[in-house]
């Protein structure tokens, strides 16, 4: 991993070569970096993407993370041969150390990261790349970046957890579809059917990803994560524990705010009268 801004992070080393970090202006840009293997996600990735995560939340210079692909791919999925075969014909307890680390990485790591996180999807994205887009909070991708769920066309089903991921964000007619065909189909597909957020022309990608980033960065930082882990539990839980839950976190996000949001947010509002909180956020600084 290479950083080129930013604090803590740069002491996760800089030897490694697959990801690449760097934080401008707050926003992490990570990037997979294996161009050649149009970013195939091979061990290396998983470990130094795992050891990247650990180092952004402790960087407070780190408030968004942006995830995205060097040259003209965002990840052609888990590297079928450093990933699969090479490790298939090694020992069992390092294949599992390894299956369990991407896992780690991909799903559990980022569904409940405590930071905003934003897949830019810049080109290709297959199999075990669309766990890392859905792992992400939000996604932006190029109108002709590639999708696919190719695996189908290669004779496994879709790699690690990825059937569940689909399953939970597309509808069942789009997600079964592209299970069982493996059809490619583009960055406004892919917006279309609600795998991302937005489809831009590629030479705004980053522009639009950046301003993205700025939005969520103005918002309460305490709040966001409580907002964003309450969202990933209540999805799996009966009405009556969500409701549990949502009490919970709104009574701790009231009461352990570090900022106290909601009373500088009221009174700018009723008091002060100067924001209106359907139209933006309040002033954090005020
Ligand atoms: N695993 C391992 N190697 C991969 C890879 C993957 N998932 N995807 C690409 N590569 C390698 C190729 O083997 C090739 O290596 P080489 O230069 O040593 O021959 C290199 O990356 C470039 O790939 P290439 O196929 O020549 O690039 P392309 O731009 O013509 O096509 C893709 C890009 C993504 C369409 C094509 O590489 C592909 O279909 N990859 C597999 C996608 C997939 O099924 N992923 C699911 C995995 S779970």
């Amino acid at each position: 991993m290479t950083v080129t801004t930013g604090g803590a992070a740069a002491g996760v080393g800089s030897a490694h070569k697959n990801v690449l970090v760097e934080i401008e202006d707050g926003i992490a840009w990570v990037t997979l970096n294996r161009p050649e293997k149009r970013n195939a996600i091979n061990p290396g990735i998983v470990y130094e993407m795992v050891a990247a995560l650990d180092a952004l939340e402790a960087d407070d210079s780190a408030h968004v993370v942006v995830i995205t692909g060097a040259g003209d791919a965002f990840s052609s999925g888990q590297d079928l041969k450093e990933y699969f075969r090479d490790v298939d014909a090694g020992p069992p307890v390092e294949r599992e150390r390894l299956y369990r680390a991407n896992a780690d990485w991909q799903w559990r790591r980022l569904m409940f990261y405590p930071k905003p996180t934003i897949a830019m999807v810049n080109g290709w994205c297959f199999g075990g790349a669309f766990q890392v887009l859905l792992g992400c909070d939000l996604a932006l991708a190029a109108e002709d970046a590639t999708f696919g769920l190719s695996e189908i066309n290669w004779g496994i089903i879709p790699a690690g957890i990825v059937t569940k991921s689909v399953a939970m964000a597309l509808a069942q007619r789009n997600a079964m579809y592209y299970i069982m065909t493996g059809d490619p189909f583009d960055g406004k597909r892919a917006a279309e059917i609600g795998l991302v957020n937005f489809a831009v022309p590629k030479a705004e990608l980053k522009d639009r990803t950046r301003a993205l980033a700025k939005k969520l960065m103005e918002k309460n930082p305490f709040v966001m994560r409580a907002a964003k882990t309450a969202y990933h539990h209540v999805r799996h839980m009966s009405w009556e524990s969500s409701l549990e839950l949502l009490m919970a976190k709104s009574d701790q996000t009231k009461f352990r705010d570090p900022e106290k949001g909601d009373r500088k947010g009221m009174s700018q509002f009723l008091d002060d009268k100067t924001y209106r909180p359907g139209l933006g956020n309040y002033d954090r600084r005020g």
